[in-house]
């Protein structure tokens, strides 16, 4: 049996409507309910949902042999798994933002609250600025307002986040999308069910 690992959420059902089309269904999995394995025998794959931040875990580890994951999530963890397909789905950018009318004061260090701490130090030592991380778990866009950070780094989708809280993109850090990946040992040993899949998505992706 071939275990798919999917993001609970909006982004999940997205996806998975995308493994329907390209013959991979599972009907159950459209019954409202609250369990997370869904299996189909007859074509031997079994999907369950995972908290987003978890699928590369899964992965990762093996108890998924593929998954979905945010290209932010394999960013900011870089787990050791292959990545297959850009599903062109769950489309934003990773940025830095700030107060609306923020100015830079490059010679103090820049306070930063992020959940984003790899991609946020990564980012910043690229251009060779000094800067102080402050590691949040949500609500980011709280900790400028407070005078907690001058800045954040953060997942922008629509912008009516930052918008609502009197907030302004400041620099696009990378572009961000929903990616297929896969399990190492998983992809050697069942590499042509994979193979096929990842050809099958290919006709949905939204690329
Ligand atoms: C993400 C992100 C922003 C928001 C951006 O939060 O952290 O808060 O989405 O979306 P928008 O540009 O469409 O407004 P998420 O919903 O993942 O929750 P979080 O507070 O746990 O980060």
């Amino acid at each position: 049996m071939l275990n798919i690992a999917l993001p609970k959420g909006r982004l999940g059902e997205t996806v998975y409507d995308m493994f329907e089309k390209a013959g991979y269904d599972c009907s159950q999995i459209h019954e409202k309910n609250r369990r997370l394995i869904f299996e189909n025998t007859e074509k031997d794959i079994c999907f369950f949902w995972v908290k987003p931040s978890d699928v590369n875990i899964y992965v990762e580890r093996g108890a998924a042999d593929i998954g979905v994951a945010g290209k932010d999530i394999l960013l900011e963890y870089e787990p050791d798994v292959y990545e297959l397909l850009d599903l062109g789905v769950g489309k934003c950018i990773m940025a830095e933002a700030a107060r609306t009318g923020y100015v830079d004061q490059p010679q103090r260090t820049k306070r930063v609250a992020t959940k984003f701490e790899n991609i946020a130090r990564e980012y910043y030592a690229s251009i060779g600025r000094d800067i102080d991380i402050i590691h949040l778990n949500g609500s980011i866009e709280l900790a400028p307002i407070l005078g907690l950070s001058d800045v954040i780094v953060d997942i922008v989708e629509t912008g009516t986040t930052l918008k609502e809280n009197n907030l302004s993109v400041v620099e696009k850090i990378v572009d961000i999308s929903a990616r297929l990946i896969a399990n190492k040992a998983a992809y050697e040993f069942k590499k042509d069910r994979i193979t096929a899949i990842v050809n099958a998505l290919k006709g949905e992706a939204a690329v």
